[in-house]
């Protein structure tokens, strides 16, 4: 269990939240939810010990293991993969080690005899001997395969290393698993596997994420972060999402009695866990939904940020020409030429095809062999995957936001500012502090000044909470101009794409198509299924 007691936290004169009490439970999922810049990464940081809070405390039963699944995805690159997965178990990692030292020592005292069986009791209790067979099981199920196993992590893609890095935080089945935004960078397998982990997993789990479809999998309960408080209610995210919908409109309906609201309020309880136990979904946390509870749930304060962009004039009808394009091993022999107006959405298995095909043509990195041509009318605007080195200096969001920006005035760049939720005080914080979403709101808002005829987007949605999505997706349907992108975000490929180029690792696929029947297409089906398998048996 953890107890977090008058927990408060104040950044400067912000305060993220204040006095918090909570108590978190054994084989409950917590979905912790926020709008961006709430406090959900600080909360989580908390939790784990990683800072302090500003007043409170948090206490953990005696003997519980936490585990936290590590966002760096270069930390480990010196280590082999199996090692990484096995140092998830901090103790049992450091008795390995302590170990192997005291072996390795030329004059091996009678003392070092003594500590050595010390150390070999408390390692076979703690299952030491089956460690690594355990720990490439996990990685088995996970998909990488054994011959990974003795790899530095440093040679493999970002692809396998996410999901060792998942297997590392949830190696040993420790007590207490924090994940903060762990879907992020995962395929859509490994995001399937991990829901189904989850829901069935016994013991505490506390998970930040903005994807409905996950929450609603895996959390039996939902913490949120809002007007200064953080709060857990039971049930789905979707029963939270639709309670504090029929909490807003009853706020503002001042003509219901209050033994009115009561009884809607319980009839949509009732009508609610009537569904839940009709679908089919029934994991064995579902159970939990008899506790379904909507007191003192207030309507949410998220807000949505205006996001619009304008071509200051639009481009000609040259707009790229790619011919033999080719970087090993992401992607060979690319030709394809693009009309004005397009918005083609690239895919692949391995996100970094696209990522590195997106720098060559962004001229940030150089091509293995083949051209490509921008017409000269194109002024193009780029969002990329890794936004953090924007971000490394101590300008504060107007100087930041004034570096991209022609017109320098204060107020201008306030109002813009002002637009993505950034408002007074805010905008005088250092740009280094900024949260993830929060920095994909800036990168927008740089976007938007360059007055772009063409957008690439790496990922947009990545980090971005529900309501900033829908500005962008709408922001991105009533733009003119030209937009290649790649997303994993269903709504915002279908309701964009009108073409879809598929990188496979040999060759790609190209198709004038909406996204749904790209996917439905059989001829499409064989012919992924024909340059993937190729992949396979070369
Ligand atoms: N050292 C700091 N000084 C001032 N403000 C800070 C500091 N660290 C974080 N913040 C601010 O605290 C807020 C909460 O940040 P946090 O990273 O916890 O948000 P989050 O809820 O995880 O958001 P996201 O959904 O974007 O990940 C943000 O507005 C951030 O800019
Ligand atoms: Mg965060």
């Amino acid at each position: 269990m953890i107890v977090v007691s008058n927990l408060s936290l104040r950044f400067g004169k912000r305060i993220l939240f204040d006095e918090v009490n909570l108590k978190f439970t054994e084989g409950n999922c917590y979905g912790v939810i926020g709008a961006n810049g709430a406090g959900k990464s600080t909360f989580l940081k908390i939790l784990s010990g990683e800072i302090d809070a500003t007043s409170g405390n948090v206490s953990i039963t005696p003997g519980k293991r936490m585990a936290v699944l590590k966002q760096d995805h270069y930390e480990f690159d010196e280590f082999t993969v199996l090692e990484t997965v096995i140092m998830g178990h901090k103790e049992l990692y450091g008795i390995m080690k302590e170990k192997d030292a005291i072996y390795a020592k030329e004059d091996f005292t009678d003392e070092d005899g003594m500590k050595a069986s010390h150390l070999e009791e408390k390692f076979a209790d703690m299952n030491g001997w089956n460690a690594e067979s355990e720990a490439g099981e996990l990685l088995g199920s996970l998909g990488v395969t054994e011959e990974f196993q003795y790899a530095k992590m440093g040679d493999l893609s970002n692809n396998q290393k996410v999901r060792i890095l998942l297997a590392q935080a949830i190696f040993g089945n420790p007590d207490i698993l924090i994940l903060d935004e762990p879907t992020n960078d995962l395929d859509i397998e490994t995001v399937g596997w991990l829901e189904n982990f989850l829901a069935e997993y016994k013991n505490i789990v506390i998970v930040v994420s903005h994807d409905r479809h996950f929450l609603d999998s895996v959390c039996t309960h939902v913490c949120d972060i809002d007007f200064r408080k953080i709060k857990i209610y039971g049930g789905s995210y979707t029963f939270w999402y639709e309670a504090s919908q029929l909490a807003s409109r009853q706020k503002s309906d001042l003509n219901k009695k209050n033994e009115e609201k009561r009884k809607e309020l319980q009839e949509f309880i009732d009508r609610f866990s009537a569904n839940v136990k009709k679908s089919k979904q029934a994991t064995s946390r579902k159970k939990m939904l008899e506790k379904l509870n909507v007191d003192e749930i207030d309507p949410s304060s998220r807000k949505y940020p205006g996001i619009f962009f304008k071509q200051e004039r639009e481009g000609g009808d040259q707009i790229l020409n790619v011919q033999n394009l080719s970087l090993d091993p992401w992607f060979k022999d690319l030709n394809f030429s693009l009309y004005k107006g397009e918005k083609v959405v690239f895919l692949s298995k391995e996100s970094l095809a696209i990522t590195n095909l997106f720098r060559v043509i962004m001229g940030e990195q150089k091509p293995d062999a083949g051209t490509f041509d921008w017409g000269i009318t194109i002024n193009k605007a780029y969002l990329p995957n890794d936004k953090d080195s924007y971000f490394n200096s101590d300008l504060n969001l107007i100087d930041w936001l004034r570096q991209y920006s022609v017109e320098k005035d204060e107020t201008f760049i306030r109002g813009f500012l002002g637009r993505m939720l950034f408002s007074g005080e805010e905008s005088l914080k250092s740009c280094k502090v900024l949260s993830g979403g929060e920095k994909v709101r800036c990168m927008l808002s740089r976007l938007m000044l360059q007055n772009p005829n063409l957008i690439i987007l790496d990922e947009p949605t990545n980090h971005l909470d529900l309501e900033s999505i829908t500005a962008l997706n709408n922001g991105l349907k009533n733009y003119e101009g030209t937009i290649l992108f790649t997303s994993r975000d269903h709504t915002i490929v279908q309701t964009i794409a009108t073409r879809v180029i598929e990188l496979t690792p040999n060759g790609m696929i190209d198709k004038s198509s909406e996204y749904d029947d790209y996917l439905d297409n059989d001829e499409v089906t064989q012919r992924r299924s024909e340059l993937y398998n190729l992949a396979l048996t070369t």
